[in-house]
């Protein structure tokens, strides 16, 4: 298959991560016979830079022509006292909202060899396995006015949502319950918020036609207990944009490290945006050590979601399982036992293990 790949380096580690997912990519793609074109466009304080504005209409049109979007991340402390209208965080709200990606997916899931790698105990973690469906496009983050009033003391976010953009998210997040193990847990704040009251309506209208899955709601202050004190309870957890982005970095502890999570940001076709969920790190920015598993984890959506390559996401799976279980790890898991290595000579290593895992199967698109 010939596929067209927009890569959004961005800022931070962003370049350095980049550059593993596409040479993952690369090799996957020799292995499996696809063509995978990389065009490199800016976005975030990179673009600031070049163009003076952190996401270039030019940006735009190559990702909408595009058959799938690979983000590393944007924003630096350089860009921090920048107008909010022309900061990094800017482009990514924009390029999410532009192309209509409604939907944030985040899994998240224990690796086996790393279980011992988080702060929570081995026994609160090891069976969980949930996936936060993040409401995307509205919400918090997009709601107008957001403004500064009366010489900047008064300040003015809003929280607005319509019926259709709620409905939307909901149906998505009960899709993949059903796909799943059937428990839906909404979270919200309707004992404050109307829009959450309103969401939560939503939600129970919609579980009449999704009769199989269970219901549960939580507000977000007892989830965000609940996510490290009883992990395993979740499967599916659905959530306004805001809260959504809170909740995951918090559930990123139960990975080991915030380095590790992929995620999807998608809409009703197969097209989708793939970044990892964190940042642009500047505290670590340019020494070689990030780590690049969240990154070429989110290439590895990207072939699943957007491509149907459900063999080429899982043998890159299986690789950076691998790496990891032979103790391989990056400094930002502190791992008593491992080998820490840089950026790239991890992945040469999992580049090495794709290259060892030839023979189960690699002739399907000859
Ligand atoms: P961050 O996610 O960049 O970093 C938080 C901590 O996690 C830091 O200590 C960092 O070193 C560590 N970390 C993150 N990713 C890592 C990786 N791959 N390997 C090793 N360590 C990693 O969050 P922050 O420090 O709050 O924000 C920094 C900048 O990134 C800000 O400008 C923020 O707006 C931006 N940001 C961007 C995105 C995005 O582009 N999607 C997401 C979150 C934050
Ligand atoms: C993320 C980030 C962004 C968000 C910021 C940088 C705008 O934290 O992708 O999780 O809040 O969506
Ligand atoms: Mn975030």
């Amino acid at each position: 298959m010939e596929k067209q790949i927009v890569c959004l380096p961005g800022d931070g580690i962003g370049p350095e991560i980049m550059q593993s997912a596409k040479r993952i990519l690369t090799t996957i793609g020799e292995y499996f016979h696809h063509q995978f074109t990389f065009n490199e466009y800016a976005i975030g304080g990179d673009s600031i830079e070049r163009f003076g504005i952190p996401l270039t209409d030019e940006t735009v049109e190559a990702c909408k022509r595009a058959d799938a979007v690979l983000l590393g991340a944007v924003g630096g402390p350089q860009w921090d006292t920048l107008p909010a209208d022309i900061r990094p965080e800017k482009g990514l709200l924009k390029i999410r909202k532009d192309l209509m990606l409604f939907a944030n997916l985040r899994p998240i899931k224990g690796f086996s060899p790393l279980l011992h790698a988080s702060p929570l105990k081995e026994e609160i973690i090891k069976d969980s396995d949930i996936l936060i469906v993040r409401e995307l496009t509205s919400g918090l983050y997009f709601g107008k006015p957001s403004e500064r009033r009366d010489g900047g003391n008064v300040v003015v976010d809003t929280l607005y949502y319509e019926r259709h953009e709620i409905e939307r998210i909901v149906e998505k997040a009960f899709q993949f319950a059903q796909m799943r193990r059937k428990h839906l847990t909404s979270v919200d704040k309707a004992n404050v918020l109307e829009s959450s009251k309103l969401w939560r309506e939503i939600v129970n209208e919609k579980r009449n036609e999704y009769p199989d899955v269970k219901v549960d709601h939580l507000y977000v202050d007892a989830a965000s207990m609940k996510l490290i004190t009883n992990p395993s309870q979740f499967d599916v957890i659905v959530t306004e944009n805001m809260f959504g982005d809170i909740l995951s970095d918090e559930a990123s502890v139960l990975t080991g490290s915030l380095g590790l999570l992929p995620s999807a940001s998608v809409r009703s076709d197969s097209f989708g945006l793939y970044e990892p969920i964190h940042g642009s790190a500047p505290d670590i920015a340019g020494k070689g050590v990030a780590n690049p598993i969240g990154m070429i984890l989110s290439a590895a959506f990207m072939l699943r979601s957007s491509f149907q390559m459900e063999e080429e996401a899982q043998v890159i799976e299986e690789a950076v399982n691998e790496t990891l279980l032979q103790g391989y790890h990056t400094p930002d898991l502190p791992l008593e036992n491992g080998i820490t290595v840089g950026t790239e000579q991890l992945t040469n290593i999992i580049l090495g293990k794709l290259r060892a895992a030839k023979p189960i199967g690699y002739s399907r698109n000859v």
